[in-house]
């Protein structure tokens, strides 16, 4: 194997620490084993095997295809930003829908509007009338636990409970029936498993991960493949199946703090044998696509990296599929931009996984970098025959178009009652039940129940992130027709059993109780939006657990159910609660918790606790990275841990509350990829209010959509046409106490970028109660702003509250409106404790 050459940013650190005439900084090796040695990762044995006759076709399709059409196969846009004409005119090999993109911008697409979004862009696809290519397209979405994006679907508990089943088996039948539900929509490929295995479990796509345990992920991602690819021999990406994609390679799971995207320093042995188990399981089962990640290895990006790429991936692997890139993850690498990037083919990649408006310069850039040799036509060649081998593998030049395939149209099928039933069952086999007092559980049904807490009836709450909407935000229950609320479960076995449920969030009552449930947990989000710096829950306002309390402090027995994507410091609530269930992000099927945790009429118990703690359970707000192969392992419950009804009690009955955290004034996050909780983005237009929810929106005389600065969609532009006053703010349902900020020292800082001409007027408005408003003409720092420029705004909140602006109810924290028209984007909004760079007065 050649040897690699250290990637360039470490190499210039290296030099730079040199010249400083400091001593080199020592990084983590990237190793590679000399030719003599035996490498360590597998020659994987696909059950997809090459066929000759296949390959010759191949040969001759691509014979006929030009350095256009090759490109084309290697660009994947997304949705939102091509038109099924671009698809016509350019042939593109793929495309995709990310999170919370549907047909026509619709959250309410119907089955039938996502065949016939599918059905066109094939037809596109293979009209040759523009651009002489009729290869069909294929369309990637992230049916990540069911078909997440379409209304109506069925809602499987994210991997993190089904971590908890550890049952393989299950795991198939899931992917078969999520196959089948994509299938009806006219779609053929799912960027499904993730393979991450967490290490650290502050990542916001923790609950992503099956388990810490590298068996499990690499027994669960062969189940998957299985199940959405078909099994060897029963119709093997046949009519029946989708192509599956192995995500993300490799490493995602062990970054550096749990950040996303971030940085993961391990050893070749670590990366191969952690992270890389779900490869060879995916692999063994025949994957066909892989997606590169965001992340870097040791710090050199995965996107540019030769290495694992092509020496591991394609040629010590022997995976002869194709590999796709995460949204725009090429345009990571040091020298690459989102439509420019040459490395990534170079390394490796073979599908550019470009949304926004980046596709057009990126295909024109790659045409143009083969003419000039900076990238190999044998390169380009290799890349098109995997994508052209995976297509015809997978039927798509034999299948009819998607609107006339077996189960296209099907809409009975979309959330139909036997995927239903499946997914209940998964939901009863991910429950883990840490604490049983007295054996409180099951509970008898005929009895009278008091359902508290936000996530009681609430089955956006229960499903997590990458439900409809990306961030899984802005969903109430409607938005899930067929599917259960855990309280509605409850309710229905109970009420038929003659007992009585009453359901208040905030745990009032009519009538004393005989047993509260209060279900309870994270909100919503998805990826580094989910990142978090510590793992106490609820830290520095403990609403769920001051209920907890009020209702025990009434002798009234408590059950908490916890919703969460990843275990959390939650000794308080723990001793708070009678009776203490895991049951992480069920999904639409809340009726399996019902059928766990109460009693038969009769008094039998219906299904017993099954699921055992995927991940260690942190004994401290601290133990971030806790896995069982730690030296000084020391959970609160370890890996594995799952009582079952009789069991005795593992937990002393009163738990260290002590967080060991010192309270020091931390910044107020408003805006930071999208808006912070509590504050809510509202768009307002004359007298009209509309709350942000989608990544476009338009109110009156403003819009907005998302754009990617650093990441995906971490900033927002906001185009006020001027015909009536309108403009943005940050709205907080509730008023909030925000004194900690009177000091001196404090800022308003606001990043933003102006993308037009000033306005005379533009406001900064902040509203603190009745008849308390400030708002301050700011066109004079605005008009300073040069034109396309990220440029900091820093208000000093002492000059603010001489304006008038009282802190201890503020109801709408920053807004910014004018009648005239302007252009002007965000990417960061927050109020700083302790500045000390200069800031502006507002009198
Ligand atoms: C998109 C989602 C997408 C996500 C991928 C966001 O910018 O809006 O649709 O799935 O990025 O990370
Ligand atoms: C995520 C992927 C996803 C892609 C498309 C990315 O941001 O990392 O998991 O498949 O978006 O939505």
């Amino acid at each position: 194997m050649e040897s690699r050459t250290t990637p360039k940013f470490l190499l210039s650190a290296v030099c730079l620490a040199v010249l400083a005439g400091c001593a080199p900084v020592s990084q983590p090796e990237n190793k590679l084993k000399s030719e003599t040695e035996e490498s360590i990762w597998p020659v994987i044995q696909s059950p997809v095997t090459q066929d000759a006759e296949m390959e010759k076709r191949i040969t001759e399709l691509m014979d006929e295809m030009t350095l256009e059409q090759k490109i084309a196969q290697m660009i994947q846009p997304e949705i939102r930003d091509i038109t099924v004409e671009d698809m016509r005119k350019y042939g593109f090999g793929s495309y995709l829908n990310g999170g919370g993109a549907f047909p026509n911008n619709d959250k309410y697409a119907t089955p039938e509007d996502w065949i016939a979004l599918a059905e066109a862009m094939y037809q596109a696809s293979v009209d040759d009338s523009l651009d002489g290519s009729s290869i069909p397209t294929m369309w990637g979405t992230d049916a990540v636990h069911g078909h997440n994006n379409v209304i109506g679907a069925t809602i499987f508990p994210h991997n993190i409970g089904l971590g908890a089943a550890n049952n393989p088996d299950l795991i198939k039948q899931i992917a078969n029936v999520t196959a089948r539900e994509v299938m009806v929509t006219g779609i053929d490929w799912v960027f499904a498993p993730t393979v991450a295995v967490a290490r650290d479990v502050r990542w916001g796509r923790t609950y992503e991960s099956y388990s810490e345990n590298p068996a499990i992920v690499r027994d669960y991602s062969a189940a998957i493949v299985e199940g959405l690819q078909g099994q060897v021999g029963q119709d093997f990406l046949g009519d029946q199946q989708v192509i599956s994609t192995v995500k993300h390679f490799i490493g995602d799971g062990g970054t550096t703090d749990g950040i996303d995207q971030g940085n993961t320093e391990v050893s070749e042995e670590e990366l191969f044998t952690v992270h890389g188990q779900g490869y060879v399981g995916g692999l063994t089962a025949g994957a066909q696509t892989v997606m590169a990640s965001f992340n870097s290895w040791n710090g050199e990006k995965i996107h540019g990296s030769k290495y694992l790429l092509t020496d591991v991936l394609k040629e010590q692997m022997k995976f002869d599929g194709f590999v796709v890139g995460d949204w725009n993850g090429h345009g990571q690498i040091p020298g690459c931009t989102n439509d420019d990037c040459p490395q990534a083919a170079n390394a490796g990649l073979d599908v550019y996984m470009v949304p926004t408006d980046a596709w057009k310069p990126l295909y024109e850039n790659l045409i143009q970098q083969v003419r000039d040799g900076v990238i190999a036509q044998s390169r380009v060649d290799d890349a098109v025959r995997r994508i052209l081998r995976v297509k015809m593998r997978a039927g798509l030049f034999a299948k009819p178009s998607p609107a006339e395939r077996p189960l296209a149209g099907r809409t009975e099928l979309i959330g139909a009652a036997e995927h239903r039933a499946v997914a209940r069952d998964a939901v009863r086999q991910s429950l883990v039940l840490l604490k049983n007092n007295q054996q409180l559980l099951p509970l008898q049904p005929n009895q009278r129940i008091l359902l508290a807490g936000s996530g009681a009836d609430n089955i956006g709450q229960q499903s997590g992130g990458w439900t409809i909407s990306w961030q899984g935000t802005g969903n109430t229950n409607e938005d899930f027709p067929g599917g259960t609320s855990i309280y509605a479960g409850i309710a229905e076995q109970v009420t038929a059993a003659g007992g009585s449920v009453e359901l208040n969030e905030s745990g009032e009552f009519s009538e004393q109780p005989d047993v509260a449930i209060v279900v309870f947990g994270e909100q919503p989000y998805a990826e580094g939006n989910g990142d978090i710096d510590n793992l106490e829950y609820q830290r520095g306002n403990k609403a769920d657990l001051e209920l907890l309390r009020r209702l025990k402090a009434q002798g009234i027995p408590v059950v908490a159910l916890f919703i969460s994507g990843r275990p959390l410091w939650v000794n308080p609530e723990i001793n708070a609660s009678d009776a203490f269930v895991a049951v992480w992000l069920p999904g639409s099927e809340g009726g399996g918790v019902a059928d766990v945790i109460l009693r038969k009429p009769d008094g039998s118990v219906q299904y017993d606790f099954q699921g055992k703690l995927p991940f260690s359970w942190p004994a401290t707000p601290q133990q971030a990275v806790l896995n069982v192969d730690n030296d000084d392992y020391s959970p609160l419950l370890p890996l594995g841990t799952g009582l079952q009804y009789g069991d005795a009690d593992l937990l002393p009955e009163n738990l260290s509350e002590t967080a060991g955290m010192t309270e020091e004034v931390q910044p107020l996050v408003i805006f930071e990829r999208a808006p912070q909780a509590p504050w809510l983005l509202e768009l307002q237009s004359g007298e009209s209010r509309s709350q942000v929810e989608s990544s476009i929106q338009a109110l009156g005389a403003i819009t907005t959509r998302t754009f990617d600065d650093q990441v995906q969609e971490d900033a927002r532009r906001f185009t006020l046409s001027g015909e009536e006053v309108s403009g943005f703010a940050f709205v907080s349902p509730f008023p909030r106490d925000l004194r900690a900020y009177a000091n001196d020292t404090s800022t308003l800082e606001l990043s933003v970028r102006r993308e037009s001409a000033s306005p005379e007027d533009v406001r900064l408005t902040i509203h603190c109660g009745d008849d308390c408003l400030v708002s301050e003409n700011i066109a004079e720092y605005f008009a300073a702003l040069p034109v396309d420029e990220w440029q900091t705004l820093r208000f000093s909140m002492a000059c603010l509250q001489e304006q008038g602006l009282e802190l201890a109810q503020v109801a709408s924290v920053v807004g910014i409106q004018s009648a005239e028209s302007m252009t002007i984007s965000i990417n960061d909004i927050r109020i700083k404790p302790d500045t000390t760079a200069p800031s502006i007065c507002l009198n």
